[in-house]
């Protein structure tokens, strides 16, 4: 099935076709001004204007050559030669009983399937996740979710940054805490301890004493740098602590993003694509792409047409280490080669732009990136009361199973302020206000552009009304009781019928679905879906405001109306689903 608007954008594409003009003027959207229909086409303007005519004649010749009249209850002309149209009932009523019996709900599948990696999450080892992965976990699932339904073929990665500047620091800092270690001595062959020297919570409190260090120390940065390189290297013992390092920390990881509901094709890092270096770095050095420049080897991107002077890439630093950019050209080489990777997402804080600009243009200049289109696909901040870079009380970054925590108190109160769940068993309730928690957290993120900076208000978010996770798992969890209550009484979801004036605006939103869907996909952002689950959801509650469905004594409408409800319910699941945020079987 395709969408109601392509399928209209089709018709009058044809029907400027068919007058001798180019079908690309067809486009259809919804009408801005409901009173005069329900859809618009301006293409006339466009058209008259390139060809030097009438605007208004035009659109009269066009509305003549329209084929398949008989779904419009109304075409009209107005203005300069806007076209606005009315469909019949009777079309909508076939319209949206076509999508409930199709198992997509009316969601084309893509023509022709790619390789899409989606790179998000990459939280640091050893570093607890700060609002920024936590961003780019909440989009890039949501979009892998939407670019695996359109039938892509997606592989996301998790990329974890393991292996940078901050691993050497915390070689070091371990190394002043407790020098006896057998990784730290040269002279000692192996094997290496099996357990690891430091727990989940010690690792995490190292780096920011690591850190302090090395910011007021520069003796202790060169130390660390050194280390680093080392450990790229290859010594036995930093590489044996670093082993450590990663899965104290990965298990943690792990665990933050099942209890978020974040899922990854691959879990790699930032050292997988280590091995594969030297020869990369080989054989850019060969073709006379690495320059040095003070000391470093570099990539210098000298710009194409229309590009801005740009710094070059540092690809080897002083000390001979590689850096966050070779990491990134060597994974990326591994994504095209062995992954055949048609497009490459990269989910991150819009605030690494540059970074990626300098990956970019160096992968393109020197062949890495083949034939795949690279793309940045950046977000905002979010911020905290005060404008700047959310921090918890204590200043400090807010770890993901605190923020859950938070979320799910807050989430509590609201349920007994609104008595929702009042009377289930405590454990469901608990588990209720968990996933409306976490549905507030994720739905505040996505529904902003993701490009917007937005303001973290948890009191905000978990409120039942206005546009709000809470809220959306209620209009869901709201239709499903409706269907249960129905089923209780014997009554069952029935064929969509032709709507009245009270059923029209639900069809009609029902129909949106497919663009809305598309929308996320071609410009990777989830807020198109978020803005159309709360239309939903405004639209039934409005639609059952006016119909009372068991109350309904005329069989056919009540099965109408229920299947409606269905259709909805379908559609919030399918939707939601595609956010990332899941449905309570009741409230
Ligand atoms: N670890 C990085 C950070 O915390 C994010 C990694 C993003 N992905 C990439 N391919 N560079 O900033």
């Amino acid at each position: 099935m395709q969408s109601l608007l392509t399928k209209l954008s089709a018709l009058f594409g044809d029907a400027f076709e068919e007058i001798g003009i180019g079908s690309s003027h067809g486009t259809v959207v919804v009408s801005a001004r409901p009173d005069l229909g329900q859809f618009q086409c301006n293409g006339a303007l466009a058209a008259a204007k390139a060809l030097k005519r009438n605007p208004r004649e035009v659109a009269e010749q066009m509305l003549e050559a329209l084929a398949e009249r008989e779904i419009f209850a109304d075409l009209s002309l107005a203005g300069p030669g806007f076209v606005n149209a009315t469909l019949t009932d009777a079309f909508i009523g076939e319209w949206v009983a076509g999508m409930g019996r199709d198992e997509r709900l009316g969601c084309p599948l893509v023509e022709r399937p790619r390789n899409v990696v989606v790179d998000f999450g990459g939280p640091n080892v050893a570093k607890a996740m700060h609002v920024g992965h936590l961003r780019s976990s909440i989009i890039g699932d949501s979009l892998q979710r939407v670019f695996r339904y359109r039938g892509d073929v997606v592989t996301s990665d998790v990329h974890l940054g393991d292996w940078g500047r901050q691993m050497g620091m915390l070689i070091m800092e371990l190394k002043r805490e407790q020098p006896g270690l057998p990784y730290f001595d040269e002279a000692y062959t192996g094997p290496y301890p099996t357990e690891p020297p430091i727990a989940s919570e010690d690792l995490e409190a190292l780096y920011p004493r690591a850190n302090d260090r090395c910011k007021n120390d520069p003796e202790a940065m060169d130390a660390a740098r050194v280390a680093t390189m080392e450990l790229q290297q290859g010594r036995p013992g930093y590489r044996a602590l670093w082993r450590h390092f990663v899965d104290v920390s990965s298990a943690t990881l792990k665990r933050d993003f099942e209890s978020l509901g974040v899922q990854f094709d691959l879990w790699l890092g930032e050292s997988d694509a280590n091995p594969r270096i030297p020869a990369m770095l080989e054989r850019l050095e060969g073709n006379g792409f690495i320059e040095e420049d003070q000391g470093a080897r570099v990539i210098k991107l000298p710009p194409a047409d229309g590009e801005k002077e740009i710094e070059p890439l540092i690809v080897v630093n002083r000390e001979g280490g590689v850096m966050y950019g070779t990491t990134d050209l060597a994974t990326l080489e591994q994504r095209v080669n062995d992954l055949h990777a048609d497009l490459v997402l990269y989910v991150v804080d819009a605030r690494q732009g540059r970074h990626f600009d300098q990956v970019f243009r160096a992968a393109r200049r020197t062949g890495i990136a083949g034939n795949a289109i690279l793309e940045h696909v950046a977000f905002g901040t979010m911020n905290g009361p005060d404008g700047k870079p959310f921090k918890t009380r204590e200043g400090g970054v807010m770890k993901l199973g605190d923020l859950i925590s938070m979320a799910t108190v807050q989430a509590t109160e609201r349920m007994s302020e609104a008595e929702i769940a009042k009377d289930y068993p405590g454990e469901e309730q608990e588990l209720i206000a968990r996933t409306v928690g976490i549905a507030a957290v994720k739905y505040a993120d996505l529904m902003n552009h993701r490009t917007s900076d937005y303001i973290f208000d948890l009191d905000k978010f978990t409120r039942f009304e206005g546009r709000t996770g809470a809220y959306l798992l209620y209009a869901a969890v709201r239709s499903k009781s409706i269907l249960r209550k129905a089923t209780e009484r014997g009554f069952s979801p029935g064929e969509v019928l032709a709507p009245g004036d009270r059923e029209r605006p639900l069809l009609l939103q029902l129909t949106r679905l497919p663009d809305a869907v598309e929308d996320v996909y071609e410009k990777r952002a989830p807020s198109f879906l978020c803005e159309y689950v709360y239309d939903l959801a405004q639209t039934l509650s409005r639609f059952l405001a006016e119909c009372h469905i068991l109350s309904e004594s005329d069989a056919a409408l009540r099965a109408s109306w229920l299947g409606l409800v269905e259709l909805c319910l379908r559609q919030f699941e399918l939707a939601l689903d595609l956010l990332g945020i899941e449905i309570p079987e009741r409230m």
